[in-house]
């Protein structure tokens, strides 16, 4: 996977800052990304993107 992949447009955040902060913190949900990098904050759109990061990490 690309960690340059921008993931939340709204943020300019990219896989690589969302994988390193749910290693980082053990964030469990959309919502502890969005708390911890602002991540999908915005219009909402990218939430399903996060979740599958969330899914691959967190298994
Ligand atoms: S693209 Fe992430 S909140 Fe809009």
């Amino acid at each position: 996977m690309d960690r340059n992949e921008q993931i939340c447009n709204c943020m300019g955040i990219t896989r690589g800052e969302i994988e390193d902060a749910i290693k980082a913190k053990g964030l469990k949900t959309v919502e502890e990304v969005g708390e911890e990098t602002t991540a999908g904050t915005g219009c909402g759109g990218c939430q399903p993107l996060i979740q599958e990061i969330l899914d691959e990490i967190n298994g």
